[in-house]
């Protein structure tokens, strides 16, 4: 694989996205020289603007998202690349301004950072001003759709220009290092690839927990709910990568047609089995960090009926040979105590116990990946304490070995996901982007959570800010005599 120049047209250029994440991240790909020089980057909105105004305000946002003063080099380098091109992107006319600026020798990719409602309107757009050829990527952000027939609209608007294998669809937790290392840990280390199965792992847990609220986002929160925001995609990504076969390569399709199995051995959770299964919450106000912060329906712009959740617990099953018996717990929320998002591997008791003095059950080893922060992995052993003891017992401890990223590797600076995934796009790469199928696999899964919480008339459970979760989260696993992971 090799970067070659391309115009890389960003859609939404002015947005929030744009602005946070991807004119950034675009900077640092040309810090470490990953940005062809020849490469052009043609950032569009509806708005006026000159060149130099542009200019400007990429300057100013990436020095106030990267928190850095730029470097005089890569920032001449980079800013000689941009360019301003103001488009009406429901007004199919206004795409003839690309004409000029898009050279049809070279590969374009298109990023759309916008709505997805106008996802169509953009390749219509594209169409009208004859830019579409089949080299052409087209980078789609999430959410895409609200359910699986509104997915299944977008997805078609896009697919009647676009071919599946120009499709890049985002999920930014498939960028980050934490969740790549999921590979490297599970088929680059036998160790794991013999004990993965119901045979060995007891149980999983998998916490995205987050300590912000909404953010200003009301408007698409409400909409959205954690279920759709969060546990769609990203908790469903990073669970097919735990629990997926061996890929047989790490070609695109290789590797998602396996997390397209798992998608499909979801255990239905539906009107029948959803009271046993699942517990979503709405935050109330309460203290997070030491800073006191409003509930919920507080919220600024807040409709004080809304029932929509901000933190959700699952209980998954998957139904297949590997997974027999092996429930997964999902927790991921709003407003709780710290940003952490870790994967805890239980693995089953030892078969016998030589230590019954001391221990009546010896704990079961765990395996801890923590995505984020502190990006490391973590096994907790049982260890022998040095020494001598009257009785000649043997005392016992449980120890960790572990790996912090930032102690074992020699890197500077752990990329952000975006990074990683526009230099994937760049490259003309698809793994690390997910498959129509795979986005559609999931929503139906969700879709028949989401309508039996409908049905049943029940609220979200209240929590307060700043804590774990609604306490019947804590009961979901204590019935089955089983805690939260407790991160440090
Ligand atoms: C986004 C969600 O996809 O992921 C946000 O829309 C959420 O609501 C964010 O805050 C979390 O991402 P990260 O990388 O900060 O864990």
């Amino acid at each position: 694989k090799v970067i070659e120049p391309c115009d890389f047209v960003l859609f939404g250029t002015k947005g929030d996205l744009a602005r946070r994440k991807l004119l950034p991240s675009l900077y640092e790909l040309e810090k470490a020289g990953l940005i062809h020089e020849q490469t052009h980057l043609i950032g569009v909105a509806r708005y006026e603007m000159t060149q130099e105004e542009y200019v400007t305000l990429v300057k100013e946002n990436i020095e106030k998202f990267t928190g850095e003063a730029l470097c005089d080099d890569t920032w001449q380098r980079f800013s000689t690349k941009l360019d301003y091109v103001q488009i009406d992107m429901q007004d199919y006319d206004s795409y003839a301004a690309l004409q000029g600026c898009v050279d049809e020798s070279r590969t374009m990719v298109c990023y759309l950072a916008t709505p997805p409602s106008i996802y169509g309107d953009i390749c219509k757009g594209l169409n009208a001003a004859g830019i579409i050829d089949p080299s052409v990527r087209v980078v789609l952000e999430k959410p895409i759709g609200h359910d699986l027939e509104t997915s299944m609209v977008i997805n078609d608007q896009v697919a009647e220009f676009f071919k599946e294998s120009q499709i890049y669809r985002i999920d930014h937790y498939l960028g980050k290092e934490t969740v790549l290392n999921l590979m490297a840990l599970r088929f680059a280390n036998s160790i794991f690839a013999t004990n993965w199965d119901h045979n060995c792992v007891d149980h999983v847990q998998i916490t995205v927990a987050e300590s912000v609220g909404i953010e200003g986002r009301w408007g698409y929160f409400d909409d959205a709910g954690q279920m759709r925001d969060m546990v769609q995609n990203h908790l469903l990504q990073i669970l097919t990568l735990i629990a997926m076969e061996p890929p047989a390569s790490l070609d695109a399709n290789s590797v998602r047609d396996e997390k397209l199995k798992v998608l499909k051995s979801l255990r239905p959770i539906n009107a029948s089995n959803i009271r046993e299964n699942t517990v979503r919450g709405q935050y109330t106000s309460g203290f997070v960090r030491g800073e006191e912060v409003p509930g919920y329906l507080e919220e600024e712009g807040a409709n004080t009926e809304s029932e929509t959740e901000s933190f959700v617990a699952l209980k998954v099953e998957l139904d297949n040979w590997r997974w027999a018996g092996v429930p997964f717990y999902l927790r991921t929320g709003k407003r709780m105590p710290r940003k952490v998002s870790e994967i805890v591997i239980y693995f089953k008791p030892q078969p016998h116990n030589l230590f019954k003095d001391s221990f009546n059950q010896l704990p079961p080893n765990k395996l801890t990946i923590r995505l984020q922060p502190d990006e490391g992995v973590e096994i907790t052993v049982m260890n022998k304490v040095p020494g001598l003891t009257s009785s000649g017992a043997m005392n016992l401890q449980k120890s960790k070995l572990n790996l912090s990223f930032s102690e074992a590797f020699d890197t500077k600076r752990i990329p952000d996901a975006y990074e990683k995934l526009l230099l994937e796009v760049l490259l003309g790469d698809q793994s690390l982007f997910v498959r129509r199928d795979e986005v559609e696999e999931a929503w139906k899964w969700v879709d028949s959570i989401l309508e039996a919480w409908k049905k049943s008339n029940e609220k979200p459970e209240p929590y307060q800010a700043g804590t774990w979760g609604p306490v019947a989260s804590i009961a979901l696993l204590a019935r089955e005599d089983r805690a939260w992971y407790e991160s440090k």
